[in-house]
C-alpha cells in the first residue's frame, strides 16, 4: 500500500488500543501532569465543561478537583471504565454528538484537531459549536506544528517512569496536504507500547479559519508555547 494511505492510527503493546491507537493501559497508569493547570481561571468553580476524546479521564478528573460539573465523551468503552463515576461518561463519536444541550466549555485538547482528515477535523469542530452556550468557549490544544514539522528520530522525553522516543517519521504531501507520520514508542517498567498516528501541522490562520467557518470569532492563545487556544461563537 502507498505509505500516505494507510491507517491514520495504530498501536501496540499490553492491553488494548482505542480507534485511534491509544493504549488503555498507558493511559490507566498516567498521572495528570499539569496539562490545564495554567487555565483554572476558564474552570471556575461550577463551570460546566464537555471533555471531548476524555481518555482515562486525567483532565476531567482534574476539572473536578477545579468544582466544574463534567459531561466526558469518548469512542473507547475500555477508557471510559477508568473514568470517575463523579463524571458524566458519554460513549460517542465526538463527530456524531448530538447531546441536545450546551456547556459553558467546550474542551478539544490531545491535538484532535491535527487529525489528518480534513472532514474529521471539520466535524470536531462543528460538534464543539453544537455544544458550546452562546455565553460559552471552546478550548482546544493542537499540535505544535513546528515540532510536527522538525521531530527527529531518536529520544523524546525522559522520565523515572516514562520514556518516549520516536521511531519511525515519514514527512510527505497528500492531496496537497503536508502530512506526518509518526510512530512513539513508549516504555514503562518491563513494559512497551507504541503509537503510529498521521497528523497534519496547522498554523494558527489555519485553525482561525477552521473555527470562523463554524461560527467562532478568532481564538486566543492561552499559553505561551501556543498550544491551546480559546475562541467563543460569534454573537
Ligand atoms: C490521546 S488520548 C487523550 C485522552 C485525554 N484527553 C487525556 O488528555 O488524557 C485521545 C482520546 O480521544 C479518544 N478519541 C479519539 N478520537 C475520537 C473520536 N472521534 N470520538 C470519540 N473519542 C475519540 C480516544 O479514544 C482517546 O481516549
Amino acid at each position: 500500500m502507498d505509505a500516505t494511505r494507510e491507517p491514520h492510527f495504530t498501536g501496540t503493546g499490553p492491553g488494548s488500543q482505542t480507534h485511534d491507537g491509544c493504549s488503555v493501559e498507558l493511559y490507566r497508569r498516567a498521572r495528570y501532569a499539569g496539562e490545564i493547570d495554567h487555565l483554572r481561571s476558564h474552570f471556575l468553580a461550577g463551570t460546566s465543561v464537555l471533555d471531548l476524546g476524555c481518555g482515562t479521564g486525567l483532565l476531567a478528573h482534574r476539572l473536578l478537583d477545579f468544582g466544574c460539573t463534567v459531561t466526558g465523551v469518548d469512542n473507547s468503552a475500555e477508557m471510559l471504565a477508568h473514568v470517575s463515576d463523579r463524571v458524566r461518561r458519554i460513549h460517542a463519536d465526538i463527530e456524531r454528538l448530538d447531546l441536545g444541550e450546551r456547556f459553558d466549555v467546550v474542551l478539544l485538547p490531545s491535538g484532535l484537531i491535527n487529525h489528518a482528515d480534513a472532514t474529521v477535523r471539520r466535524a470536531f469542530i462543528a460538534a464543539a459549536a453544537r455544544h458550546v452556550a452562546p455565553h460559552g468557549q471552546l478550548i482546544l490544544q493542537c499540535q505544535d506544528a513546528h515540532w510536527l514539522r522538525t521531530a527527529a528520530l531518536g529520544p523524546l522525553s525522559r522520565s523515572s517512569e516514562l520514556s518516549i522516543d520516536v521511531t519511525a517519521l515519514a514527512r510527505a504531501t497528500v492531496d496537497g496536504i503536508e502530512q506526518v507520520r509518526m510512530t512513539l514508542r513508549y516504555v514503562m517498567g518491563d513494559d512497551a507500547w507504541t503509537h503510529a498516528f498521521a497528523l497534519v501541522p496547522l498554523d494558527e490562520a489555519e485553525i482561525a479559519a477552521l473555527l470562523r467557518d463554524h461560527g467562532f470569532d478568532a481564538p486566543v492563545a492561552l499559553d505561551d508555547a501556543r498550544r491551546w487556544f480559546a475562541a467563543k461563537p460569534r454573537r
